[in-house]
C-alpha cells in the first residue's frame, strides 16, 4: 500500500493507506471477475445491512438508513448483474478474498462493542470499494466500465458516511473516531499482502 501522499479519497474516508498499483496491475486484465467480485459485494452489502436491522431491532434511526442502504445496494447488484449479462458473463458463485472476514475478526463479541466495531467495519469496507472504484474509474481501458464505476463511487461514500453517522450517533464522536482509527490500521495491514486472485478488495 502507498503511504500518506495524494490520499485525498482515503484521508477523507478515514482509510489509513491507499490503493497500491500491483493491485490495478492485478485486476485490469480480469475485468470479468473483477464485475463478478464486484456484484458478490453489492449483494453481500445489501444482507449485511438487513442482517443488522434483525440484529438492532430497537434502533430507529438504524432501521431507516440500513433499509434505505440495502435497497441502493440491490440496484448496484442489478446494475452489475445486467452488465454482466450484456457481457456473456453468467452469474456464479466466486470465492471471496479474505478482507472481510479478516476485517471482521476485529470486531469485539461483547454488546455495545459488537455494534461500534461491525458500523465501522461496514465503514471501512464501504470506503475501500469507494477508494478502489475511484482507481477504477481513472484507469481501467473500457470506458463502459470506467464510467460505470464513476457513477457509483459517490453513493459507496455516502454508505461509508451513513455508517460512521450512526456509529457517532450512538456512541459519540471522540469514541468514534479512537475505534475508527485503530480498525482502519487493520483493514490496511489486512490489504498488505495482495490476494492472488482479482477480487476489488484483493
Ligand atoms: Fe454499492
Ligand atoms: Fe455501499
Amino acid at each position: 500500500m502507498r503511504a500518506a501522499a495524494g490520499r485525498l479519497v482515503g484521508g477523507v474516508l478515514g482509510l489509513s493507506s491507499t490503493t497500491s498499483d500491483a493491485w490495478f496491475l492485478l485486476v485490469q486484465d480480469h475485468v470479468d471477475v473483477l464485475l463478478l467480485d464486484h456484484a458478490h459485494n453489492e449483494q453481500k452489502a445489501a444482507s449485511t445491512a438487513i442482517s443488522l436491522m434483525f440484529r438492532y431491532q430497537d434502533d430507529a434511526r438504524l432501521q431507516r438508513e440500513l433499509s434505505e442502504l440495502a435497497r441502493e445496494e440491490l440496484t448496484h447488484f442489478e446494475q452489475v448483474l445486467a452488465l454482466l449479462v450484456a457481457r456473456g458473463v453468467p452469474f456464479r458463485r466466486l470465492t471471496p478474498a479474505p478482507y472481510a472476514a479478516a476485517l471482521y475478526r476485529h470486531v469485539r463479541s461483547e454488546e455495545p462493542s459488537r455494534l461500534l466495531d461491525t458500523l465501522l467495519a461496514c465503514a471501512l469496507i464501504e470506503a475501500r470499494s469507494c477508494e478502489r472504484m475511484k482507481v477504477l474509474s481513472e484507469r481501467l481501458g473500457d470506458r463502459e466500465l470506467r464510467a460505470m464505476y464513476a457513477g457509483l463511487l459517490a453513493s459507496e461514500a455516502r454508505h461509508y458516511r451513513t455508517y460512521t453517522d450512526l456509529a457517532r450517533d450512538r456512541f459519540g464522536v471522540a469514541t468514534t473516531t479512537k475505534r475508527l482509527d485503530e480498525l482502519a490500521r487493520h483493514e490496511a495491514a489486512v490489504l498488505t499482502t495482495l490476494h492472488p486472485e482479482p477480487r476489488m478488495h484483493a
